[in-house]
């Protein structure tokens, strides 16, 4: 283990087996459409989530990545930035937005607006992690990997000041690292 996570939450395995029954639930509700979905990964943190759901589909898709930033440390600004905007053009489309956690909701809620301006048709959110009581706008994702407690996480894409993202577990961060 990483000499600075203080507790590993979701393990190698967890995740792998998570991401299959997620995979099988998403891609059974656009079989049912008929759907081709746009999937969207927000940078950097969706990476490795996103990797190992798309490998499990086996309808068809395109895939496309955005960055957003609403963190500069461990607490959240509420100012959400578009730094990298999609190249595929959403209208009338079914977009899936895959995201690494949703804390306070701040993040997704303006991508999500931000693709209905543009004209998709359908969006939805599949997110590895929740952790609910960092609520503070109301968003929930369509599919959830885990629910966390509040606690400042790294690993599986997800960093600290743009470390920890290659751990291939999620850890608590040892509160001595970030105080
Ligand atoms: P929200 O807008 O507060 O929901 O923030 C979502 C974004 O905050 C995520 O995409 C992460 O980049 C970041 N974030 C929230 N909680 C954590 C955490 O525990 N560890 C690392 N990043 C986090």
């Amino acid at each position: 283990m990483n000499k600075d996570v203080k507790e590993i939450i979701v393990t190698e395995n967890d995740i792998d087996e998570r991401c299959r029954e997620l995979a099988s639930e998403i891609e059974a509700y656009y079989s049912e459409k008929a759907e081709e979905p746009l999937v969207i990964g927000l940078l950097k943190g969706s990476v490795p989530f996103m990797a190992e759901l798309i490998k499990r589909f086996s309808i068809p898709m395109e895939i496309d990545f955005m960055s957003v930033s609403s963190y500069s440390g461990t607490a959240s600004t509420g100012d959400v930035k578009i730094d990298k905007d999609s190249d595929i053009s959403c209208r009338g489309r079914s977009i899936l937005i895959v995201e690494d956690i949703i804390d306070t909701g701040r993040t997704l809620k303006q991508v999500v607006q931000l693709f209905y301006d543009r004209g998709a048709k359908d969006v939805k959110i599949v997110a590895l992690l929740d952790k609910k009581e960092g609520r503070v706008v109301e968003i929930e994702a369509d599919y959830v990997g885990f629910d966390i407690p509040n606690a400042f996480v790294v690993g599986f894409g997800l960093d600290y000041n743009q470390k920890y993202r290659n751990l291939p577990y999620i850890g608590i961060l040892k509160e001595e690292v970030y105080s």
